[in-house]
């Protein structure tokens, strides 16, 4: 059994991470967010209560573990503080998160860019959150962003939020025909964010890796997903970080070879949100079904989420590129009424198998998804807690996902309840 286990989106996000995050942070002592932002709507369930996390780390509910923002996360400090606030006062403590020295800080004009920028692109958008995300990694690599460290630091906060909003506005004004942002205002609010947070915020690269050194446990929470990888997924319909596991390493500062394991955490069937190819999306009655059925709107915009049949194809190449041990399928009990099921095991493109997931869109859009059937199981699974005891159709199902992605089950989800959890393999973590 491991000491860090990363649990990462294996599609195009909301398979349902944060249920399982929460449901192993039981047997950590850390967990730690690594990349994206606030895009990120990870809902939690607990006792039917439901609990709805952008940045804080969904371990946050089990009491007394550290719950990281590692230095790959792109904080937006009004989202943080509205989020702890929220959880203060249901009762959950928050004095244990710790925001890293170096993630990069979300500000208003991020967000505005965000949503000029897509205005912009008319029918070429990419269906962003609006959360600000791209344009706070646009300017990390541009280096003019602005890290915590600097943020919590009255005289530099002042300084770097000076020279950006003055950039900013000659982008704002000449390209975008926006009105300048006044520095004095955003200065004296985001200070306040700063005074709040600076208790939090530490170098959480050596609080993680002394930990780890220590024989502590780590698990890492990966938000998005491979198919929204900037490098790995449907370029442009991407978001701007690196949602698989080589980023945990690069968000969290862990060298690669403290991974132990990873989960590709699966969802019965596929989604996506936002603008994108997807191969086994169902513009018919079946994806009305799913996403009524599913309740599938998002978490963070509350846009009605595409639906379709699962894609293994893409699943099986989320697992090449993250070395993925384990499959956590979630949302089984969704298929629970359903007759007929069908998954997608193989893409053609002019009658002919293709092994490799297209890099160009216009490929990608000529691809067929080859389809199995599977007889549904027509019960109720969401009350079943052992493997053996799920129906047999169930089983068949899973067996080949397991087969055409080359990957293990470890745990299934058959509700969105903590307990509505089948654990396959008690050794994961
Ligand atoms: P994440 O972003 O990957 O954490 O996933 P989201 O939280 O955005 O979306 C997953 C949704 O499915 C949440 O509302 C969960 O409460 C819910 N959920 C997770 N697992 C199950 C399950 O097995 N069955 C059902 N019915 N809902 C689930
Ligand atoms: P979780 O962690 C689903 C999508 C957006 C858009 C694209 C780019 O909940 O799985 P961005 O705002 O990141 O620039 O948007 O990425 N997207 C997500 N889709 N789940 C998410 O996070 C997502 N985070 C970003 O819808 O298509
Ligand atoms: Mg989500």
């Amino acid at each position: 059994m491991g000491k860090t286990l990363v649990i990462l989106g294996s599609s195009w996000g909301d398979e349902g991470k944060g249920k399982f995050v929460d449901y192993y942070a039981q047997k950590a002592d850390i967990i730690s967010r690594v990349a994206g932002g606030s895009n990120a709507g990870h809902t939690l369930s607990i006792d039917n209560v439901e609990y709805k996390l952008r940045l804080v780390p969904s371990g946050i509910l089990c009491k007394d573990k550290f719950c990281v923002i590692g230095n790959g996360v792109v904080v937006d400090p009004k989202v943080l503080l509205e989020e702890m606030d929220s959880l203060s006062a249901r009762g959950v403590d928050v004095s244990k998160i710790r925001l890293s020295n170096r993630a990069h800080v979300v500000l208003p004009y991020h967000q505005i860019l965000d949503k000029l920028s897509e205005e912009s692109r008319g029918d070429k958008k990419i269906g962003t959150t609006g959360r600000g995300i791209s344009p706070c990694y646009i300017d990390k690599a541009d280096r003019i962003g602005i890290r915590v460290c600097d943020f919590i630091d009255k005289e530099e906060f002042a300084a770097r939020l000076k020279f950006t909003i003055e950039q900013k506005n000659i982008i704002l004004q000449k390209v975008y025909n926006h009105a300048p942002l006044n520095y004095e205002e955003i200065l004296s609010e985001y200070e306040g964010y700063a005074d709040r947070l600076r208790p939090y915020v530490c170098d959480t690269i050596t609080l993680l890796n002394e930990e780890l050194n220590a024989g502590k446990k780590i698990l890492f929470e990966g938000a998005q997903a491979t198919m929204l990888d900037i490098d790995y997924g449907t370029y442009p319909y991407v978001t701007a970080s690196h949602p698989v596991a080589g980023g945990v390493c690069v968000g969290a500062g862990i060298a690669p070879k403290k991974i132990d394991t990873v989960i590709g955490v699966v969802k019965a069937y596929t989604t996506r949100v936002g603008e994108g190819p997807f191969p086994t999306e169902q513009l018919n009655e079946i994806g009305e079904r799913l996403r009524k059925e599913g309740h599938e709107f998002g978490t963070v915009t509350g846009r009605p989420r595409r639906t379709g049949w699962l894609d293994a194809c893409v699943v099986k190449y989320a697992g090449q590129i993250s070395g993925i041990d384990y499959l956590g399928v979630t949302k089984m009990d969704i298929f629970d009424t359903f007759d007929e099921i069908k998954m997608c095991v193989a893409y053609k493109i002019d009658g002919k198998i293709i092994n490799e997931i297209p890099a160009s869109l216009k490929v990608f859009a000529q691809v067929e998804p080859v389809y199995e059937t599977f007889e549904g199981w027509k019960c109720d699974t969401s009350k079943i807690r052992n493997y053996e005891d799920l129906p047999v159709n169930a089983k068949k199902y899973l067996e080949r996902m397991a087969e055409v992605t080359g990957t293990k089950i470890g745990i299934i989800s058959v509700g969105p309840n903590r307990d509505q959890t089948i654990v396959v393999d008690e050794n994961i973590f």
